[in-house]
């Protein structure tokens, strides 16, 4: 059970990152809504930078995708329903210059997707092991965006059925706490 040091949201807390899916499949309505939660995420100038390509696993889109991710990724995301690539544009869409911000508002986006997920009892869990450069190769990314990570998004399923090391990391982690996080004025 997590507690926060300080009230927050139950949704914040109660958010986090099983691996143990169902294999079963989500309906485009709901996927629909994790990208709107994400699409509603603040960003400089409302630029917008995120991009979410996405594999549905019943599709042909699914294999390319999987094959990105590293072996311990694809033991346990192989159950998702749904494979997300996330990218974000490096630079304005009105005038090419640099867009400062595009990670962290892409970063903004994510989270969005993961609590609207969270929150509809699904499970949302980021990736950052898979294979950057081919991502790019694969899914025809255009020269003006960043590869950012990947999402597998699926049904919650039995843990058991995770192999025994996963099982064993099958639990929300605890954060660091507050007061190494923040500096009043200056860097500690
Ligand atoms: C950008 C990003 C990349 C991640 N990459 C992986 C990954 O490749 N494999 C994995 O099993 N978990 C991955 N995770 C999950 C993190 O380990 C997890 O979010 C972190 O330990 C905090 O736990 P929580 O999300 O359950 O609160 C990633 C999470 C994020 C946000």
């Amino acid at each position: 059970m997590r507690r926060p040091d300080h009230p927050i949201q139950s949704l914040i807390v109660n958010r986090w990152s099983p691996r143990a899916m169902s294999g079963e499949k989500i309906k485009d309505e709901q996927l629909m809504s994790l990208f709107e939660a994400a699409r509603w995420a603040p960003s400089a100038y409302n630029a917008q930078p995120w991009r979410f390509i996405f594999a549905k696993r019943e599709t042909k889109h699914w294999k390319p995708l999987f094959e990105l991710l590293i072996e311990f990724n694809q033991t346990w995301a192989k159950d998702a329903a749904v494979l997300v690539l996330v990218i974000s544009r490096k630079v304005f869409e009105q005038n090419g210059k640099p867009l400062d911000t595009h990670s962290f508002d892409t970063g903004a986006a994510w989270e969005n997707l993961a609590l609207e997920g969270s929150a509809q009892g699904l499970v949302i869990h980021g990736m950052q092991g898979f294979d950057y450069e081919k991502a790019k190769i694969v899914c025809g990314v255009p020269d003006e965006f960043q590869v950012e990570a990947m999402i597998a998004i699926g049904k919650p399923g039995k843990k058991k059925n995770l192999p025994p090391e996963i099982q064993k990391r099958e639990t929300p982690s605890t954060r660091k706490p507050l007061k190494e996080l923040i500096m009043e004025g200056k860097y500690f």
